[in-house]
């Protein structure tokens, strides 16, 4: 029943390429990643690096600029973002409006797409002055929208953002502080939350990146686009991993099964049952992020005393798969949500906040891939086809 005639008859060749696994959509400036060596690098620069040695706005700034910035452009981008961190009085009302356990997924999405109305002076897409308001609003906001988010969630009051902090630190004020009280930030978490924002930073052509680039090439907007993108990560398939390695490490530890017993649960692939946070479609050998994350699993369970029975478990769960042939055949390793759960658990984030920390790291690369897209002049409104599988032409009843 497949008919490809009207197809060739336009474009005289066809690719079915579920998932896009073999299709290249962009050529891109931004993130190299080889999947077999476990090489990730943003602008050229490998992530481990970037992870020890720079900070979450300078590598959004690298991302988004395409070199490292001097010390007056570092201090000047450091500046508007945090004179931007301000959401319009009516945005702030829009919170109100959400039932009282909503998701703050898509809380955060509804306001990143509600700023294209509140900012109606920055939204054409090919006028330089206009891209670069978007882009420090964004920066700037979507941290306090994301703390908003959190606060609607449990109920508490709103913290209007301090320009005194930077962005790491005003979000974090702006979760865990309460009005009329010192909050007390923690260097060591500040300096936690901030290596994990760089590690999710970019990631070249992913599921919300590719939809931020589909959704932009038809001149959408910046917030609309980015808002399209955030839905995308709100997928458990794509930002929900971390949740879900929680929810593994706690069935373990609730139920009989121990840890040994769970392994080969997954390698006989009994219910489909796999090891989260294990594997990843790109890298087929030690994910570089994981590396860097497990280390400040180590640093941050210790300092704060995190769940460490299950920080054992994950321990105990990762030495078997790294020795066991069937992940070795597999070229199964940790990924980077294998420890992030139990960190941002530590931290005092409950679990429903963990996609929305992505979505944070994420969102210099969804911006950075916006631009470089609405600059190539290759860029084509995103229009994929089909392989029509339906009837063939009916007579409708009568005629
Ligand atoms: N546990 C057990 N077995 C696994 C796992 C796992 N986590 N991942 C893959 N396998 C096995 C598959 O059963 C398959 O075995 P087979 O050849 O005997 O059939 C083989 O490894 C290949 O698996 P695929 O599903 O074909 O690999 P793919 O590249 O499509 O999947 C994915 C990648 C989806 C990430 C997968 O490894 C997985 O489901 N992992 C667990 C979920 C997870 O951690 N997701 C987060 C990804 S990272 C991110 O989004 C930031």
């Amino acid at each position: 029943g497949l008919d490809i005639a009207p197809l060739l008859k336009t474009t005289g060749a066809v690719t079915y390429d579920p998932g896009f696994m073999n299709t290249a959509n962009a050529k891109s400036a931004i993130t190299y990643i080889d999947g077999d060596e476990g090489i990730l690098r943003y602008r050229g620069y490998p992530i481990e690096q970037l992870a020890e040695h720079s900070n979450f706005l300078e590598v959004s700034y690298l991302l988004i600029y395409g070199e490292l910035p001097a010390q007056e452009q570092l201090d000047a981008f450091d500046n508007v973002t945090r004179r931007h961190t301000l959401l319009h009085e009516e945005l702030k009302g829009f919170f109100g409006g959400f039932p009282r356990d909503a998701h703050p997924m898509p809380v955060l999405s509804s306001a990143v797409s509600a700023l294209s109305t509140f900012y109606q002076d920055s939204l054409d897409p090919f006028d330089d002055e206009h891209v670069e308001r978007s882009t420090y609003r964004l920066l700037a906001k979507v941290p306090t929208i994301a703390s908003y988010a959190y606060k609607k969630s449990i109920g508490q009051p709103m913290l209007y953002p301090d320009n005194n902090l930077d962005l790491v630190e005003n979000f974090l004020r702006g979760c865990f502080g309460v009005p009329a009280e010192q909050y007390e930030l923690d260097p060591d978490l500040v300096n936690a939350l901030d290596t994990l924002l760089i590690l999710h930073a970019d990631h070249e052509q992913n599921c919300s990146t590719s939809t931020v680039r589909l959704v932009g090439s038809s001149q959408a907007n910046m917030f609309a686009s980015i808002s399209a993108g955030i839905n995308a990560l709100f997928g458990p398939a794509h930002g929900g991993a971390n949740e879900a390695v929680l929810k593994m490490l706690r069935q373990i530890q609730a139920g009989d099964v121990s840890p040994e017993a769970f392994m080969e649960k997954v390698k006989n692939k009994e219910d489909g049952v796999r090891l989260m946070g294990f594997g990843h479609r790109v890298y087929k050998n030690y994910d570089p992020r994981a590396r860097v994350v497990k280390g400040i699993a180590d640093d941050i369970l210790a300092k704060l005393g995190g769940d460490d029975e299950l920080f054992e478990i994950a321990q105990r769960l990762e030495q078997k798969a790294l020795e066991d042939d069937y992940f070795i055949e597999r070229r199964l390793y940790p990924n980077v949500d294998f420890y992030t759960g139990l960190i941002y658990k530590a931290m005092g984030f409950p679990e429903k906040m963990f996609t929305v920390l992505f979505a944070l790291g994420r969102l210099p690369g969804w911006i950075a891939q916006w631009r470089e897209m609405m600059r190539d002049p290759a860029t084509k409104i995103g229009r994929p086809r089909q392989l029509y599988v339906g009837a063939p032409e009916r007579i409708y009843p009568g005629v």
